[in-house]
């Protein structure tokens, strides 16, 4: 049987994507900005021609709405496709604070191209990787990504690049966490509730792509205060937008806001770091490596505890042997 096995690692957004013009096709509002994170990594294997689908992942079968995902997604490569067993891993908790589902998506459609024996521009990977998660049509991709919202309806332009490659510059990921437990209101659901009842939705879907120009002159010119200004505000105006939903969205704990404090705190005494955080209460700090111990250890004070991750390569294919 075809087979093909794909790495990928997790990204975290800096300009974040919160929102869609299109459900159905998981088309984003806004245009979104990442660092792909490296060593955490999920590696995939697809299996072309299978007497069933079936979906294994961490060790367990999948459930009914992640093998449905999964399957949705190959179903692009081919409507008429064999059926497909695909085994996928983690090598990061789940409770690691990092979406699993941006790495997972993105070695699914590698190694699925590959399985099927189909040759596929990356830009047609990152829109099947898309339908799976909006974020791992960023994940495809080493070092600083950026995803285009598009504009056609068919979504065929809403595809991400790379703007800098890992080695572009020498930062820090750290990842502080306050709370390992699953999420309670995932993404997806957080984002449509947002979208239908926060009256700052508008503000933030015409506010939000005017961070990307500004965000990618500041990792040209290697500029972490000024990055770090972009990071925070995209960050702080996706949450409001949540906050101000009816019922709210609130992500944040106590520790968030600690953490929050930590920053601010070595940044006024000339250690430039900034934050962001996602659809969970964990907090991500952004710094240079020569800096990153440092902020690791204030971080340490008030974590449960805090995972140190640096700029990564592309998703790429496992030769067998
Ligand atoms: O791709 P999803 O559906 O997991 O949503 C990601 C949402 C955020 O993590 C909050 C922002 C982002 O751009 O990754």
């Amino acid at each position: 049987m075809p087979t093909a096995t794909a790495i990928a690692h997790p990204n975290i957004a800096l300009c974040k994507y919160w929102g869609k013009r299109d459900r159905a096709l998981n088309l984003p509002a806004v245009p979104s900005l990442s660092l792909t994170l490296a060593p955490f990594s999920t590696t995939t294997t697809v299996e072309w021609g299978a007497s069933r689908d079936e979906l294994m992942l961490n060790g367990r079968p999948g459930t009914a709405e992640e093998s449905r995902k999964v399957f949705a997604v190959l179903d692009l490569f081919d409507s008429w496709r064999p059926r497909a067993r695909v085994v996928t891993q983690n090598d990061f908790p789940t409770a690691a604070g990092l979406a699993s589902s941006s790495s997972g998506f993105a070695a699914l459609v590698l190694a699925g191209a590959k399985a099927a024996g189909q040759a596929r521009t990356v830009e047609e990977l990152s829109v099947f990787a898309r339908r799976g998660s909006g974020s791992a049509s960023r994940s495809l991709f080493g070092g600083w990504a950026e995803w285009r919202a598009g504009e056609r309806g068919d979504g065929l332009d809403s595809y991400a690049f790379e703007i800098a490659a890992a080695n572009h510059w020498d930062v820090r990921m750290l990842v502080a966490i306050f709370d390992a437990g699953p999420k309670e209101v995932s993404s997806r659901d957080g984002m449509n509730h947002t979208q239908e009842t926060s009256p700052f939705y508008p503000a933030w879907v015409s506010s939000a792509p005017h961070d990307l120009p500004a965000a990618k002159a500041a990792i040209r010119a290697r500029d972490l205060e000024a990055l770090g200004k972009v990071m925070e505000r995209s960050a702080l105006r996706m949450h409001a937008c949540m906050m101000a939903a009816d019922p709210p969205v609130i992500y944040w704990k106590s520790g968030s806001v600690w953490a929050q404090e930590v920053v601010r705190s070595l940044r006024s005494k000339g250690i430039p770091c900034a934050w962001t955080m996602d659809a969970g209460p964990n907090v991500k700090v952004l710094v240079e490596a020569e800096h990153a111990e440092v902020v690791r250890a204030k971080l340490a004070v008030v974590a449960e505890r805090v995972h140190v991750l640096e700029p990564g390569g592309p998703a790429r294919l496992v030769e067998p042997g």
